[in-house]
C-alpha cells in the first residue's frame, strides 16, 4: 500500500507499507511528522488521528465503536473523515491511501 501523508504545513511524505502495517506504524517508523501513536496502536491515546482523503474513505473498513469514542477525545477536533491511523492497515487490496495529519496530537 502506498501511503501519502500530508502534514499541516503542506509537506508530504510517501511510504510504501507492507501488508499488516498500520498507517500509524509506517509513520512513526519512518519519522513522518504529525502522528504520535503514543499507545502503540491499542486504541487508548488518539494521538494517531488523521484525516483521510475523501476519495479513499470508502476503501477502508468501517471504524469500531471504540475508535469512534476515542476520536471524540482527539486533540484537534474530529471531522467527517477522521480516523485513528493505527486502525488503518496496509493490505494487498488497498492500493493507495492519502491522509492529512492534524496540526498537533496532544
Ligand atoms: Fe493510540 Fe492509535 S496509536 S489510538
Amino acid at each position: 500500500t502506498k501511503i501519502v501523508y500530508t502534514a499541516h504545513d503542506g509537506g508530504s511524505t510517501t511510504i510504501e507499507a507492507q501488508p499488516g502495517d498500520s498507517v500509524m506504524q509506517s509513520a512513526t517508523r519512518n519519522g513522518v511528522p504529525g502522528i504520535t501513536g503514543e499507545c502503540g496502536g491499542v486504541l487508548s491515546c488518539a494521538t494517531c488521528h488523521v484525516f483521510v482523503d475523501d476519495g479513499d474513505l470508502e476503501k477502508l473498513p468501517p471504524m469500531s465503536d471504540l475508535e469512534d469514542e476515542m476520536l471524540d477525545g482527539a486533540a484537534v477536533d474530529r471531522e467527517h473523515n477522521s480516523r485513528l491511523s493505527c486502525q488503518i492497515k496496509a493490505s494487498e487490496e488497498l492500493d493507495t491511501v492519502r491522509v492529512s495529519t492534524p496540526e498537533y496530537q496532544e
